[in-house]
């Protein structure tokens, strides 16, 4: 089958390409490097560096006729939406948008759509699961869950499945721990350099980790399942950074104490998200946060 996935030099969008190459997918990939990074790109996919709302991606995706679409490019960094609110909506809702008409002007059959836990803000109750109100507190947030409603409505009126899916927490290897990567990409960087984490609040927060593989596994699941419906992606259950910490430092063998700062403006403070409605279809995650730290340490040098 004939795919696209924006944001396939990330580290998301990257792992679910080379899943789908070696199913033996014809995959191309639409990505502008401003987060990614060509080393994570397969090099059976066809590669087009280019900005995805622009129309010489429209151009391209026209061109290739993908069937299905994987939406992962977006600004992903929930401090730079606090402060540039204008780019992050431009490149999340706008670009969502103009994509929809370039999938619809393509003949696309399916569009899936990496949408995000941040939509959900702080919780009235846990687990959360689908039906929970919507109320985030990040401009990021706003920007993740806005496009749903424009896929919702847009897919209604044009030949155009959908399945969106509302991730957890996603951790493994590709992810970016120099800026504003997860926390593990972080905490792993500074452990593996002898250096002291920093802890935003008092880390008792939780958060539900789910592993990269898993994300993988549900995005390929939803090629043929799920159509115009909404999932939450995640383990089911929080895990705290302090117990987090803990489970990386003995798996690596250090003993480095992490430094306590305030919390930062927008962070959540608990937050693990109901995972049965996937579960339901047929979907469940196979790693636990022990088993996939494992992976990832396990596979360090590769
Ligand atoms: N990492 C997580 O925990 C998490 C959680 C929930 C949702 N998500 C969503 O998953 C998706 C992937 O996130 P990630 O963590 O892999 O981030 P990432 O930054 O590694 O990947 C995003 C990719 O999109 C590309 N990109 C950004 N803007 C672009 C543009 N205008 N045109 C073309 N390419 C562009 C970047 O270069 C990068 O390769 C995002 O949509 C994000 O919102 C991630």
């Amino acid at each position: 089958m004939k795919i696209l996935v924006t944001g396939g030099c990330g580290f998301i969008g990257s792992h679910i390409v080379d899943e789908l190459i070696s199913n033996g997918h014809e995959v191309m990939v639409i990505d502008n490097l401003s987060t990614g990074l060509i080393t994570n790109l397969n090099k059976s996919a066809y590669f087009c560096e280019v900005d995805f709302m622009t129309s010489e991606a429209e151009r391209l995706i026209i061109e290739f006729q993908p069937e299905i679409v994987f939406h992962h490019a977006a600004q992903v960094s929930v401090q730079k939406s606090m402060f540039n609110p204008i780019d992050d909506a431009t490149t999340n809702i706008l670009g969502t948008i103009k994509l929809l008409e370039y999938c619809s002007n393509a003949g696309v059959k399916k569009i899936i759509y990496a949408s995000s836990a941040a939509a959900y803000g702080n919780p009235n109750y846990l687990p959360i699961d689908e039906e929970h109100p919507i109320r985030p507190v990040s401009y990021y947030g706003i920007s993740k869950h806005t496009p749903e409603q424009y896929i919702k409505t847009f897919c209604s009126t044009k030949e155009l499945s959908f399945t969106i899916l509302r991730y957890a927490n996603v951790y493994g290897k590709r992810q970016d721990s120099t800026g504003e990567g997860g926390v593990i990409a972080i905490f792993l960087d500074r452990l593996l350099n002898k250096e002291v984490p920093i802890f935003f609040g008092d880390g008792e927060q939780t958060r539900d980790f789910i592993y990269v593989k898993d994300i993988v596994n549900a995005n390929l699941f939803v090629i043929n399942n799920g159509d115009n419906e909404v999932f939450n992606v995640s383990t089911g259950s929080g895990v705290s950074l302090n117990n987090l910490y803990d489970l990386m430092n003995k798996g690596l063998n250090t003993n480095i104490s992490p430094k306590y700062e305030r919390p930062r403006k927008g962070d959540i403070l608990h937050s693990y998200l109901d995972n049965g409605k996937l579960r339901e279809l047929g979907w469940s995650p196979q790693y636990s946060i022990e088993s996939g730290l494992n992976d990832i340490l396990d596979n360090l040098d590769k």
